[in-house]
């Protein structure tokens, strides 16, 4: 792939597809460090004279209008990252993009409405992607953590203009083949979060890549239920029961360790400052959710990090999002992160809510890298060819 380095973008039209899918409550974002990352970017196209325009989806909206997933509300974050005007475009196509980008000043920045809104988007529709390119001269793809979608803005665009991977793109490449192509061994991989249907394939192959797994969250509950254990009113898959049990026959042929939680901590309601106990695994209350994994655990866990030389983490221990369900992961992410700064533990995080919770334990600093992507982080550490990167290959 080629980099900014290599394509002329003095008086061009620079179609910059950028993930911006950032957290949010109540229209207002609650971590912009997706739509900061881009600034780099932003701000070498602009210096060398090309005009930005940025396109991306936000949400989910699976083809239809949604008022609540309209980019307009990141327009102000945005603005407030570059430090630069932003001319909103109504759609990311036809007039309204064309208008935007005329009003648009060579120092402004360009925000085009949600891909998504379009349905020929996620089909990866060449004749969406032809409207798309005739806006603009060149396309530069900077948002690795969509690289795992073949989009039309990801990946038939790249086809349609001299293409090249931002600064973003080309710091995730280069970072995760320097950590994760060849690590140093033993490596340990944490993967936690709620989508647990939706990683336990990943999982599988996971196990035949690393040393040890570390399993937290949601997910944790799952494999719990597959060793027969009570997890009350947890959230759980019971029907990924038998999935979970081939995964952990597949780790133990392979050579790779799972770690579960051996303590819990369970309340009865999800809300901060709920009351809580810590009890030890298979006795929680039937009328009782597990929220977060208990002090035992994580010591468990400090002593795998500190056997081990590479680190992987994807997804948060607990309910990290609610005090004090967020023991577990602070705990842990602080001990990677003396470790790392140690100079005994190389650390690579990815993942929306991974990213929050290492910044609110303070952690996230000390990482040897920090990728903003979720799925695509996984998807790309299964060896998975990633179409987004694949594309400006092409
Ligand atoms: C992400 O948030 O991981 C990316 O923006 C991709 O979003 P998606 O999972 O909705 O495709």
């Amino acid at each position: 792939w080629k980099t900014l380095d290599d394509v002329a973008l003095a008086g061009k039209s620079v179609l910059v597809r950028v993930d911006i899918n950032v957290p949010m409550e109540a229209g207002r974002v609650t971590d912009a460090t997706r739509i900061e990352k881009i600034v780099p970017t932003v701000e070498d196209i602009i210096a060398r004279g090309g005009k930005v325009v940025l396109l991306a989806h936000f949400d989910r909206p699976k083809g239809k209008v949604v008022p609540e997933m309209s980019l307009s509300h990141v327009v102000a974050a945005l603005a407030e990252a570059t430090g630069r005007k932003v001319v909103f475009g109504a759609d990311c196509v036809g007039e309204p993009a064309r208008a935007a980008i005329a009003a648009a000043g060579a120092a402004d920045v360009v925000l085009l409405e949600n891909t998504r809104f379009h349905a020929g988007e996620e089909k990866n529709d060449p004749a969406l992607a032809q409207e798309m390119a005739s806006l603009g001269d060149v396309f530069v793809n900077d948002a690795f953590s969509a690289a795992h979608r073949a989009h039309a803005s990801t990946a038939a665009l790249a086809g349609l203009l001299p293409n090249a991977a931002g600064r973003l793109m080309e710091a995730e490449l280069k970072a995760l083949e320097a950590a994760l192509g060849t690590p140093v061994r033993p490596v340990v991989a944490v993967v936690g979060g709620a989508k647990v249907s939706t990683k336990l394939d990943l999982l599988g192959n996971l196990v035949t890549k690393v040393d040890h797994l570390v399993i937290g969250g949601g997910m944790a509950n799952t494999f719990l239920v597959a060793q027969g254990v009570e997890v009350g009113k947890s959230l759980a898959e019971r029907d990924m029961a038998d999935t979970a049990r081939e995964i952990m026959g597949k780790a133990k042929a392979a050579g790779c360790t799972i770690h579960l939680p051996v303590d819990i901590v369970v309340a009865r309601e999800f809300k901060a400052g709920a009351e809580s106990e810590t009890l030890p695994v298979g006795k929680c209350p039937a009328d009782a959710m597990i929220l977060d994994a208990g002090p035992k655990t994580v010591a468990n866990l400090e002593a795998v990090f500190a056997g081990a030389k590479t680190l992987i983490w994807n997804g948060p221990l607990g309910a990290f999002e609610i005090k004090p369900f967020d023991a577990a992961t602070n705990a842990a992410a602080k001990a990677a992160a003396r470790l790392t700064r140690a100079g005994k533990l190389v650390s690579v995080a990815g993942g929306g809510d991974t990213v929050s919770a290492l910044n609110a334990a303070g952690a996230a600093a000390d990482f040897t890298f920090i990728s903003t992507a979720g799925g695509a982080f996984l998807e790309w550490m299964e060896g998975k060819e990633l179409p987004g990167v694949a594309a400006l290959m092409g």
